[in-house]
């Protein structure tokens, strides 16, 4: 871990009108203080296109602070020192003047601020900006990488395929170098996803038994209930696989998989994810149509609404084949992992909104128990990264009584009865591991790199191939299909 110890910093926000700045990085700013972790020494500068002075834009970012932070009752006396410190600017993104005048600005306020010159500019905007903005950001002398850091934090996604994220990746490490450059999985800064590595190699239990020769399957789903929402536009150019499984659901199997890192530092721990997504099995044409399964959602009636199906969304075209839905079996070639399989799912409009990890244990051998109850439980290790965080563990265990009967019972620490309100949202953790220097919880180029080759490959070979959808109704558990690909190999997806 590379910590800086001067956190000061003044945080730019390009894109400071928009939905995630309002939902997710004010909020976060605000835990923050109230956690005691913003620097004195900070200001917030947001850049967007509409016409509100700095005052309206305080206001504004008040209500959405006090809908959207994690701590229920606003600090009068927080806000009010946080308030102080926010400035808005507009501007158009292509506008070099704009520029021009932020970077004065951004000068003066590193006198009131003590603030030294660095910067996170943060862009929270549409992809096609992302270039333009790190362009302008070079044109205008804004990255100076001398006594001062200048550090540029990136939304998803990172390119729509391997050789635009190639050519975005080229321009912005030009400007800020790759230790620089962080670009956000907003799933790396989850809470439970970092409990993963503890739990796997800060516990003797666990990792002995983290391989072949014990784990029958691994299932790591991620289950939304909503639908597109207002984002038709982008989804219909993404769909699941680019806009979930590029990035999320890889970032899970590799943290899942990987071996332990040489030790703590960003490289190491990067390094040993890489050498997973190197390892993923090829994409054959056989494999895509029988172990590669899409859905899109249709239709339907819940607690009497009716749910539009994705083709009736907003900006989505009516023969939409656009998948909000994907399953795929999947095997790490190495010594670790030979047979098991890893199977992972996606979807949008499904029954609950859950994202879990879920290590199948072998069957045991069928001599005692196994045959005189033929539905013997799987051991189970189930690691929940939302909405309820925490681990649990599924054995088998004689029910009390007189009679033999055996049951499976659950060892659980819920993380979020004990913990409730404590641990810090995604996005709060991850602007200050930025101010701090430390690239450990953001993606390194060679994995968004990896992470598109097999993605592209997915994407190429399924072509323009028509579908007959929609193929699963809202509120379900996806396709059938994605069943059968469980069912095929005598297993079946824990919808727990
Ligand atoms: C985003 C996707 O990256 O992750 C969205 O673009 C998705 O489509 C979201 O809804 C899910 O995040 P979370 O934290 O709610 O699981």
């Amino acid at each position: 871990m590379n910590f800086n110890t001067d956190l000061s910093c003044i945080l730019v926000i390009f894109g400071g009108t928009g939905d995630l700045t309002h939902r997710k990085l004010l909020p976060a700013i605000y835990n923050l203080k109230h956690s005691g972790k913003l620097p004195d020494n900070f200001a917030l500068v947001s850049i967007g296109r509409k016409d509100i002075s700095n005052d309206e834009y305080r206001e504004q970012a008040y209500k959405s602070i006090k809908n959207s932070s994690r701590f229920k009752i606003i600090d009068e006396t927080l806000w009010e020192d946080i308030a102080k410190r926010i400035y808005y600017k507009k501007f158009e993104f292509h506008d070099s003047l704009g520029y021009k005048e932020l970077n004065s600005f951004l000068d003066k306020l590193d006198n009131s601020y003590n603030t030294k010159g660095n910067r996170l500019f943060y862009l929270a905007v549409a992809p096609e900006y992302f270039s333009l903005i790190n362009d302008e950001l070079y044109k205008q002398g804004m990255v100076k990488n001398e006594a001062s850091w200048q550090r540029l934090i990136i939304e998803k996604p990172f390119g729509r395929d391997l050789s635009s994220a190639r050519k975005l990746n080229k321009k912005i490490t030009e400007v800020f170098g790759e230790a620089n450059t962080y670009r956000i999985d907003h799933y790396l800064g989850k809470e439970m996803i970092q409990s993963l590595m503890v739990l796997r190699f800060a516990n003797s239990i666990f990792e002995p038994l983290w391989n072949s020769k014990y784990i029958d399957n691994i299932q790591i789903s991620s289950s939304e209930t909503v639908g597109v929402e207002n984002r038709g536009g982008y989804y219909e150019n993404s769909g699941a696989l680019k806009d979930m499984v590029q990035n999320h659901m890889l970032q899970l199997l590799t943290l899942t998989a990987m071996e332990a890192p040489v030790d703590l530092s960003s490289s190491s721990i990067r390094d040993e994810k890489v050498k997973i997504l190197r390892s993923l099995e090829d994409i054959t044409p056989e494999k895509i149509k029988q172990d590669i399964i899409r859905g899109q959602y249709g239709e339907s009636m819940i607690d009497n609404k009716r749910i539009l199906g994705y083709r009736q969304e907003d900006k989505v075209s009516l023969n939409s084949n656009t998948e909000t839905f994907v399953a795929l079996k999947l095997h790490v070639e190495n010594y670790r992992w030979a047979g098991v399989p890893f199977y992972i799912r996606t979807g949008k409009r499904m029954k609950k909104k859950s994202t879990e990890i879920i290590i199948q244990f072998k069957s045991i051998p069928k001599f005692l128990y196994s045959k005189e109850f033929d539905n013997l439980n799987s051991n189970l290790l189930v690691i929940g990264v939302q909405p309820r965080e925490g681990i649990y563990l599924k054995f088998n265990t004689k029910k009390p009584g007189t009679e033999n009967f055996i049951i499976p019972v659950e060892m659980d620490f819920c993380q979020t009865c004990q913990f409730e309100s404590n641990t810090p949202e995604a996005y709060e953790r991850l602007l200050f591991e930025v101010m701090n220097g430390d690239n450990t919880l953001f993606t390194s180029w060679d994995e968004v790199e990896y992470s598109w080759k097999f993605v592209d490959n997915i994407s190429s070979q399924w072509g323009s191939e028509k579908l007959s959808l929609p193929n699963y109704e809202s509120g379900s558990f996806g396709p059938k299909e994605a069943d059968e690909l469980l069912l095929r190999d005598n297993r079946h997806w824990w919808n727990l």
